[in-house]
């Protein structure tokens, strides 16, 4: 049975707090995994008071949840639970005392402390927990990316929060990996048989991970500019996907065992630099263009500047050098305006090594896993089949099709949700090592100061289309192509 908890939220007027972590809160209540007992303390640096918080609140559980998932009855029931407190985090006033007085009637009590603030406050925040002892043996600290703009300053805010937790106390979170497809990855690999015999260069040609989306800059454009898609996305999503396709067994579906095993797929990366980046990478922008008739704006309208050469979609060729996946590229891809949402990865196999249908059987496809995480979640596996509809021997690919929304059809996954209820009951098999951190960051900076050496600047590509031509360009290289959704 899933004990009480209390859970901290600095940046409760926060985007991130308002788009994602209530709604997450709201839905484990609505589904009976909010323990009674259990606080949601939401720290505001803002002037509010309780009622016009509580209000901030409703109104975003109704912008961001679906209509059936809201209703006012429990919402009411719902606030209970929190409890907002006005606090300016870098300020060290009595206020933090009252948040120690909330807090310290139950001195047992898990404490998660979620830091969806800038990690520029992360060690003043933990500086000021720790001030007025609010740190105990069962607290927590959440923290979110962006971890760092490059290796060096990871490695600061780790050293940083590292002052006041130990690591195994620390959840660095990476929300992809609390999607129910992403973890099915894991089973789907390490419980059948026929998979994990294949999964190897021997049978696999290439893989494909592409996280496209529809939305531009949402309001974020002072964050987006100074990052650009290969920070946002490729350092952490990207990658982590890439680990979990890559990794080898782990012993046990522990942290520290599947930790270990995505390190050594990172490690193994095959570092790029200079030409190689320039050869293996491409970075694109949007202009202005259509969706289904509706115009939106380029980029730099967006972001109300005349020039930057910030990458708002990336796409690269990767190797990992070990003996599973020697010479097998790895394709990654993601953008912002893309022509539709849809996050994928993609196993495509060898073709057979000898042809037994004549050519006027029609042509061979060779099998391909696709593992869509977005917009649903899905598993399906095209095999040629002869085609029942025709006399003659006729080939045709059928898909074998795995769709949970059709299996479970009560069931709506949310990351956050599994996460934050993850961090409370101190499970920490889907959080990111540090180390982990420093090895995608090892991989990725050599690319930015390539990109930033170079003279070239991103290629444009409309809005709602797929990227720009050099993307496709760059898997035609191999005689491959990108296998677009939607
Ligand atoms: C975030 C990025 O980490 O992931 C955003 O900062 C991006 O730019 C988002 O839009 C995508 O997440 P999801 O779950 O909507 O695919």
């Amino acid at each position: 049975m899933a004990e009480p908890f209390d859970i901290v939220i600095f940046g409760g007027t926060g985007d991130l707090t308002l788009r994602k972590l209530i709604p997450a809160l709201y839905r484990a209540f609505r589904e009976n995994q909010l323990v009674e007992g259990t606080r949601v303390i939401a720290s505001c640096r803002s002037q509010q008071d309780i009622d016009s918080y509580l209000d901030t609140a409703a109104l975003a559980l109704q912008q961001h949840l679906s209509p059936e998932e809201f209703s006012v009855p429990e919402w009411e029931q719902f606030k209970s639970y929190l409890h907002p407190v006005m606090l300016d985090i870098a300020v060290d006033d009595d206020r933090w005392q009252a948040l120690q007085v909330l807090m310290d009637a139950e001195p047992e009590k898990v404490r998660v402390f979620y830091l969806a603030v800038p990690p520029a406050i992360f060690g003043v925040t933990c500086e000021n927990l720790s001030s007025v002892n609010l740190i105990t043996t069962n607290s927590r600290l959440v923290v979110e990316k962006p971890l760092g703009y490059d290796a060096g300053s990871a490695d600061a805010i780790n050293t940083e929060i590292a002052n006041y937790f130990e690591e195994e106390n620390i959840y660095r979170i990476d929300h992809y990996l609390g999607k129910e497809t992403v973890q099915n990855l894991m089973a789907l690999r390490f419980t059948n048989l026929i998979f994990e015999q294949l999964w190897n260069a021997k049978s696999i040609d290439h893989v494909q991970i592409s996280i496209s989306e529809t939305v531009g800059l949402e309001g974020r454009a002072g964050f987006y500019n100074d990052a650009g898609a290969l920070r946002d996305m490729v350092q952490n999503h990207l990658l982590q996907l890439l680990c979990l396709v890559a990794m080898e067994s782990p012993n046990k579906v522990d942290a520290k065992s599947i930790q270990a095993e995505k390190i050594k797929v990172l490690e193994a990366l095959r570092p790029m630099h200079g030409e190689e980046v320039i050869n293996n990478t491409v970075r694109g922008q949007y202009v202005a263009g259509s969706y289904f008739g509706e115009l939106v704006p380029g980029y730099l309208e967006e972001l109300e500047s005349p020039t930057s050469q910030t990458e708002t979609f990336v796409a690269l060729r990767a190797y990992i050098d070990n003996w599973r996946w020697a010479r097998v590229p790895f394709y990654l891809r993601t953008g912002k305006r893309m022509k539709s949402r849809c996050a994928e990865i993609v196993i495509q196999f060898k073709d057979v090594p000898h042809r037994v249908y004549d050519d006027s059987a029609g042509p061979l496809e060779p099998n391909r896993l696709v593992i869509r995480l977005q917009p649903e979640e899905s598993i399906q596996m095209t095999v040629m089949s002869k085609n029942l509809e025709n006399m003659d021997m006729q080939l045709k690919p059928a898909t074998l099709n795995l769709n949970f929304s059709d299996t479970y059809t009560q069931f709506r996954s949310d990351a956050y949700k599994r996460l934050i209820l993850d961090a409370a009951a101190a499970n920490t098999s889907l959080f990111i090592h540090r180390d982990e951190v420093a090895a995608a960051w090892n991989w990725i900076d050599p690319i930015i100061d390539s990109w930033q050496n170079s003279k070239a600047v991103p290629n444009l590509y409309r809005a709602g289309t797929w990227g720009p031509d050099e993307s496709d360009e760059l898997l035609a290289e191999e005689g491959h192509h990108w296998f677009n959704s939607g």
